[in-house]
């Protein structure tokens, strides 16, 4: 071996030991992150539009959906860290988890929308609220992000994907949904943003704490069905790419129907009376 593939062999190793390494992760891989803003967007009335198109100084919602993956990782927004999941052990109802002081998912929505509407909040602390929303109503949907604690959301259930060693938590933040189209995340949303205006309603229907009780009831399916060691291949990607495209869409519809409601008075939701 001369010394240039010398190199590269130890190059190789290297990146091959790196993707080895897990990495516990923080939510939907960038895919359902921006298909959820995307379908957003496309459900924002014009003063909506208009009031976020100005809060994030001209960029869309669709730019910011996956920063806070990158920034909880930050000194300055470490304290973000919990806000992408909630945990709830084997055995234990949705509602008797114990709580982290550090806040979760389904707390951190409520508390987002609530800056948004205070009319003391600076532009800054809104801005800031504004793009955490966008990520956390991606996160909120995703099974996995209302997994067990002992296991750190599935990121220590160790599976297979096809011949790949990785782990459960990854399997559905990107393998599930990348595998099950090979679409841009505009495709994602051309295709799955169809629901009738009755689905929709429906869709509309709670807020976060069903929201994330609904998806939790998700994540108990895929634990009963993948448990450690697992080989996943077509018959499973097969089996659940339909409850991805449904979780983005509702993730997409969700937080459009909250954007419509915090910045367009005369919006009225489809989730009728009980909507303020
Ligand atoms: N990501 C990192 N830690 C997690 C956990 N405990 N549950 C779900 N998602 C996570
Ligand atoms: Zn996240």
């Amino acid at each position: 071996m001369n010394a240039y593939k010398k190199i590269l062999a130890g190059r190789m190793l290297l990146l091959a030991g790196m993707s080895a390494m897990a990495l516990p992760s923080f939510g939907w891989g960038q895919k359902g992150h921006d298909t959820t803003a995307e379908i957003a967007e496309r459900h924002l009335t014009e003063a909506t539009a208009k009031a976020v198109g100005e809060l994030l100084d001209g960029k869309s919602i669709v730019y910011w959906a996956n920063w806070l993956d990158n920034a909880s990782h930050t000194p300055e927004y470490a304290y973000t860290k919990t806000w992408h999941y909630k945990n709830i052990d084997e055995g234990i109802a949705f509602d008797d988890a114990p709580l982290l002081d550090t806040g979760d998912v389904v707390r951190a929505i409520p508390e987002q929308v609530k800056v948004l509407e205070d009319p003391r909040a600076t532009r800054e602390q809104k801005q800031l609220a504004l793009k955490v929303l966008v990520h956390l109503l991606g996160d909120i949907h995703q099974p996995m992000h209302l997994g067990h604690a002992s296991d750190r959301g599935a990121n220590q259930v160790s599976v297979k994907f096809f011949d790949r060693n990785t782990n459960l938590h990854s399997v559905w933040d990107s393998s599930v949904p990348e595998s099950g189209h090979k679409w841009s995340y505009t495709e994602w949303a051309d295709q799955i943003d169809r629901a009738t205006p009755e689905e929709t309603a429906m869709i509309l229907q709670g807020g976060p704490a069903d929201w994330g009780k609904e998806t939790f009831d998700i994540c108990t399916e895929v634990y009963r069905k993948t448990p450690d060691g697992t080989k996943i291949s077509y018959d499973y990607i097969a089996e659940w790419t339909p409850t991805v495209e449904r979780q983005f869409l509702k993730g997409g519809l969700r937080l459009a129907d909250l954007l419509n409601t915090i910045f367009d008075g005369d919006y009225r939701s489809a989730r009728g009376a009980a909507a303020k």
